[in-house]
């Protein structure tokens, strides 16, 4: 998830341009650049590292004298940060400049066509292939050249096109990825999203799936995919610029819970081809490799471990690999039986928690092989590994994990799928017939967060008091209870512990009094007998219970004082429905209790220190 601005019109572009992306830099941050149309050339300037190394670089604006520019603020996906790889693209010989947000799943084999061609490439990014395609089909008219580059592509992308043909205007087109246009007395705009143009203008188009847009300083021309004119309306934007950089929501913590359809999208689609096969990017383990293993590790922080104790039922299910799940901190002091013959899976949203890190470096130094989970392309923790595979969640900006916990629950299904095919455990058509039940999570997701969302708002105000609260499950409903118990401690600072249901009776219990808050995850089906026995202990002590289970398992009713219905899903993936109205009840309770959300008291987003 990257920023993208553009703008024409009477104004010095540069300025804008900076001052756009820097409301855009919580799409992402690691580097920038702008394209302007300077004495009918095109002018890049573009550099790894926060806006501020950009700004400068041409003294704030400045340094530049246009009217008609693009302009880019980087969050890496394909290629790391670096100057080459940072947007604006040109191409081979200067024609095209472009700026790029999105996924292009197709780059590989346009690359390589056009390289046959003799076009060479400055950089690793997928949208370097954009510019060379325009520069391929261009013949004079800019908008055909456009229509053919984009019919070419295949992914997700919205598009910032200049033409050095062009000194009066700049195309930008719009496909799974978000674009709106800005109208004003003084020019026209393009932006990834409102916050970027608001201090400019409030009147915009959204643009439709497929749109392209042709922008000049007072004139602006929406086409359809087939270049057929499209009539906007334009829209008023009420907002003040804060509130749009969260979408509208109070805090970024809310809106990433309700971008997880998105992110869960991004992260599973592209690693399931159309012939049902898993293709798992940056991961080369052959059978014979797999074979070899005598143990896998699970090593990570936080919520990142928790992702790893849903992994170990899933792996050891599905591949009969024994499965060792470890706190990076412990990991990494504990003297582990590591050897070649194990693989050590590192989880990480940041890439730069030092624990894991460390206990990386461990894994790695007595022969282990190192496959990485990761959503910061770049980091340590991927430059470190041997295999990495990206979850392509987009910047985390609040400190409690949402998206990316559940991405890495998404890459845990996928790796033991990937296993379970490789050593022919299971038939093809089982794998294909799981796959295409992974590909409806996302909108499952949508679903949980659409049914549950009124009631869990509900039961944050009735309990939002609470002192204590303790979260049962067992087998994943248990490694799920974890995860939900931290999110409530981490962000609304209530004592919460989470339990194998089983252990209750050996200690815990004795905690349990009247009006004591416990929530029951009871989604796991072949131990929801023993969890609902569970239940009935703590009930019978007085306690509060919330259950959390499945639509057809409506018999816990009588032992429970609410509960959550999720929509049916196959048991592999119930974590990933079942862990949403957990986060959300954590947010709305804290938010009840009028909590800092986004920044938790004595908490940072990466904990890069031991
Ligand atoms: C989770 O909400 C916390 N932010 C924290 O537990 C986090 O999961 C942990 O610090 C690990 O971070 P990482 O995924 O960036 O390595």
């Amino acid at each position: 998830m990257c920023g993208i601005v553009g703008y024409v019109g009477k104004e010095q572009v540069a300025p804008i341009l900076l001052d756009g992306l820097a409301r855009l830099e919580y799409r992402g941050y690691d580097s920038a650049g702008i394209a302007c149309m300077e004495n009918g050339t095109i002018r890049v300037n573009k550099a790894k590292g926060r806006l501020q190394v950009l700004s400068d670089m041409i003294d704030g604006g400045n340094a530049v004298a246009s009217t008609l520019g693009i302009g880019h603020t980087r969050w890496a996906t394909h290629g790391k940060p670096s100057d080459e790889n940072s947007h604006p693209h040109m191409s081979q010989n200067g024609k095209f400049a472009i700026v790029h947000n999105g996924i292009i799943e197709n780059y590989s084999e346009i690359k390589a066509s056009l390289m046959a061609d003799g076009v060479t490439f400055a950089s690793e990014t997928d949208s370097e292939v954009i510019c060379n395609l325009l520069e391929k089909f261009y013949e004079g008219d800019l908008l055909k050249a456009v229509k053919k580059t984009v019919d070419t592509l295949e992914g997700s992308y919205a598009l910032g096109i200049i033409c050095h043909e062009y000194e009066d205007r700049f195309i930008a087109v719009r496909h799974a990825s978000p674009l709106i246009v800005g109208l004003s007395e003084k020019g026209n705009f393009v932006a990834s999203d409102i916050p970027a143009i608001l201090s400019y203008t409030r009147k915009i188009y959204h643009l439709g799936e497929g749109e392209i847009v042709e922008l000049t300083g007072d004139k602006v021309r929406v086409f359809n995919s087939d270049l057929e004119p499209v009539i906007k309306q334009a829209e008023e934007i009420t907002w003040d610029v804060k509130s749009a950089e969260k979408d509208g929501y109070d805090y970024f913590m809310e809106k990433e819970i309700m971008e997880q359809p998105r992110a869960l999208h991004d992260t599973i689609s592209p690693r399931i081809d159309d012939n049902g096969e898993i293709v798992l990017d940056g991961v080369h383990l052959t059978r014979e490799d797999i074979e070899g293993y005598r143990r896998i590790y699970i090593t990570a922080c936080g919520s990142a471990y928790h992702v790893g104790m849903v992994g170990k039922y899933i792996i050891e299910k599905m591949t009969r690999i024994p499965v060792e799940v470890d706190l990076a901190s412990e990991f990494r002091y504990r003297d582990p039986i590591v050897d070649d013959k194990t693989l050590m899976i590192i989880i990480s949203q940041s890439g730069e928690t030092a624990d894991t890190l460390a206990a990386l470096r461990e894994g790695k130094q007595r022969g282990a092989r190192i496959l990485s989970i990761v959503n910061v392309v770049g980091s340590s923790i991927a430059n470190e590994s041997d295999d990495v595979l990206y979850t392509w969640a987009g910047p985390e900006i609040a400190v409690a994990t949402t998206k990316a916990y559940s991405t890495q629950l998404s890459m845990m299904y996928l790796i033991a799928l990937y296993m379970a095919d490789k050593l022919g455990l299971m038939e093809k058509e089982e794998i294909r017939t799981l796959l295409a039940s992974l590909m409806q999570v996302p909108e499952l997701v949508e679903q949980v967060i659409e049914t549950t969302r009124p009631q869990i708002m509900e039961l944050a105000k009735q309990y939002h008091q609470v002192e204590h609260a303790y979260y049962l499950g067992r087998n994943v409903d248990y490694a799920v209870a974890m995860e939900a118990s931290l999110k409530l401690k981490e962000v609304s600072y209530v004592h919460s512990e989470a339990y194998a249901a089983g252990e209750l009776k050996h200690g815990t219990i004795s905690l349990i009094e009247e009006g004591t808050l416990v929530v029951a995850l009871a989604g796991c089906h072949r131990v929801i007998e023993k969890t609902v026995s569970n239940i009935q202990e703590v009930k019978a002590r007085g306690a509060k219970v919330i259950v959390v289970t499945t639509e057809d398992n409506t018999g816990v009713e009588k032992v429970s004082d609410h509960v959550i219905y999720l929509p049916k899903v196959k048991e592999l993936f119930l974590p990933s429905v079942e862990v949403v109205p957990m986060q959300m009840l954590g947010f709305y309770l804290a938010k009840e209790r009028g909590c800092d959300v986004d920044k938790p008291r004595n908490l940072a987003k990466s904990v890069t220190v031991e």
